[in-house]
């Protein structure tokens, strides 16, 4: 019985983040976030100073995805530790991107706060970083969306929930997924 405390003590202490581990990674999802939300919207702007909104569209639609990755191997080796990265929303444009059951309540008091959150399951560390609605994010998920580029967004997306967002408001998430044994 004794043991048993002992060892429920140990694994409890071990389970727990120390401060340290947890101010590291939210360093490290805060850089990530940051750095792939500002790639993105920069690569936004380019394509529609360059091209088109229809190819700006094109371009939401094929490259947030695989830069998720690109940006999780990136910082990856920048941190010299294993990280995943992926966006979140209840009001979704792809349906792949709605919250899993373990994100859902998360997300849910992430929309109050608004400052990140940190939580722990098993070897992993996950950081849920909001997301904010400006002015370049309405064209596409605003209220008074061009009806030529509100037509193919319904051609691509018949389930689309994420329009109707204003300035300012609770986008979504990013999540990034951090192995904890790597964090100091
Ligand atoms: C040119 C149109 C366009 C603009 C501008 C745009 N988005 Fe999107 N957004 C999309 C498309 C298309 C998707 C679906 C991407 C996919 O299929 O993976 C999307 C998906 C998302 C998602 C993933 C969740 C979901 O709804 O599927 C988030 C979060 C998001 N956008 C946030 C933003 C933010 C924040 C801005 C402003 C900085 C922004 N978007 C600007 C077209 C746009």
């Amino acid at each position: 019985m004794k043991k048993l405390t002992l060892f429920t003590l140990i694994s409890t202490a071990l389970l727990a983040l120390t401060p340290s581990q947890k101010s590291q990674a939210l360093k490290i999802a805060n850089t990530a976030s940051k750095a792939y939300l500002d790639y993105l919207e920069a690569e936004i702007l380019k394509t529609l100073k360059n091209y088109s909104m229809e190819d700006a569209l094109m371009f939401c639609k094929t490259k947030a995805y695989p830069l998720s990755m690109k940006f999780a191997l990136q910082m990856s080796q920048k941190f010299h530790i294993k990280i995943k990265i992926k966006r979140i929303s209840f009001k979704n444009r792809n349906n792949s991107n709605y919250p899993n059951i373990t994100d859902q309540p998360i997300l849910k008091k992430l929309s109050k706060s608004q400052k990140p959150i940190v939580k722990e399951y098993g070897k992993m560390v996950v950081v849920y970083e909001p997301i904010k609605i400006s002015n370049l994010c309405l064209l596409c998920h605003g209220t008074n969306i061009n009806p030529q580029l509100h037509k193919i967004i319904n051609k691509l997306y018949p389930n689309d929930k994420a329009i109707g967002y204003k300035l300012g408001d609770f986008r979504g998430a990013v999540v990034i997924t951090i192995e904890k044994k790597g964090l100091k």
